[in-house]
């Protein structure tokens, strides 16, 4: 596809010459990794919409059942390995000397594959924390056992309900995380990545980058919102762009055309 060739060596030609790059991914960035995106046709939970699983009053309502999704997505991720495109991001994160990556991404494959740094907006899979909030636990713990031995878990310190330590809808994002996010559109090159941009603050961070100065583009099959607000949209899946683009890159560097 020519239209295609020619996206993926304009991106080349703004990363050869950027030393500060920041990227942006969500759930189509281990689409290839096997785990299912939120607005994807398959799985079990498919019938399911996320906005009805992913909000404390779904979880005040019925916590085994939240907890059922939770764990199934647990078992999928701790399957799953990252794929080219995370291993590609994690190169990149070695090769430019101010790079940021900001995920939406819950499973944790882009630290997996190497990328050190990661800045997760919403939470991990691998975080539990206290239902009740009890001046007792850690505000967030990780425990990666799969099943978990009780379900819905009990907090070590209070024996009160643990939920799932992500960032559910309607929920702020980590201060820490949002901190970072601002640091991160102040760049040369802004990238998103698998991302519907449909879910903020996320999804405005591309355009206020854009506001900022920084070149702009997106990695979508499915081109959408944040493909109109880029300066470049490459309409293709992650896992086969992103290697294209840093074969690209490489010749670029020594010298190509
Ligand atoms: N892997 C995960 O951790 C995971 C999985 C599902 C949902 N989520 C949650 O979904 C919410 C945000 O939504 P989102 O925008 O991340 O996901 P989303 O499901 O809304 O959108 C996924 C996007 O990825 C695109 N896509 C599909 N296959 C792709 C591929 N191979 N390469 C590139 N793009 C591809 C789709 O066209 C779509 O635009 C977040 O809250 C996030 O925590 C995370
Ligand atoms: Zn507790």
């Amino acid at each position: 596809m020519e239209g295609m060739e020619e996206a993926v060596r304009e991106l080349a030609r703004r990363l050869a010459g950027a030393s500060s790059v920041s990227v942006l991914t969500g759930a189509g960035v281990s689409a290839a990794s096997g785990i299912a995106t939120f607005r994807g046709e398959d799985g079990t939970w498919s019938r399911f919409r996320p906005e009805d699983l992913a909000t404390p009053e779904a979880f005040a309502r019925d916590p085994s059942f939240v907890w059922g999704w939770y764990e199934d997505r647990r078992r999928q991720v701790a399957a799953a390995r990252p794929n080219a495109a995370h291993e590609v991001l994690a190169r990149w994160s070695r090769r430019f000397p101010h790079f940021r990556l900001l995920t939406q991404n819950v499973d944790e494959l882009h630290e997996r594959a190497g990328t050190g740094g990661v800045v997760r907006l919403h939470g991990s899979l691998w975080e539990l924390q206290c239902w009740e909030a009890c001046p007792q636990s850690p505000l967030r713990w990780r425990d990666e056992t799969v099943p978990l031995t009780e379900l819905p878990p009990s907090c070590p310190w209070c024996r009160g309900l643990v939920r799932p330590g992500v960032v559910w809808f309607g929920e702020a994002l980590p201060e820490e995380a949002l901190l970072a996010a601002a640091e991160a559109v102040q760049t040369e090159v802004f990238l998103a990545i698998g991302t519907s941009g449909v879910v903020q603050p996320a999804a405005g961070l591309l355009a206020e980058a854009r506001a900022r100065g920084a070149w702009t583009a997106e990695i979508n099959p499915e081109p959408g919102a944040l493909a109109a607000a880029a300066d470049l949209s490459v309409p293709a899946a992650a896992e086969d762009a992103l290697p294209e683009v840093e074969a690209r890159l490489a010749a670029e560097g020594a010298g190509g055309c």
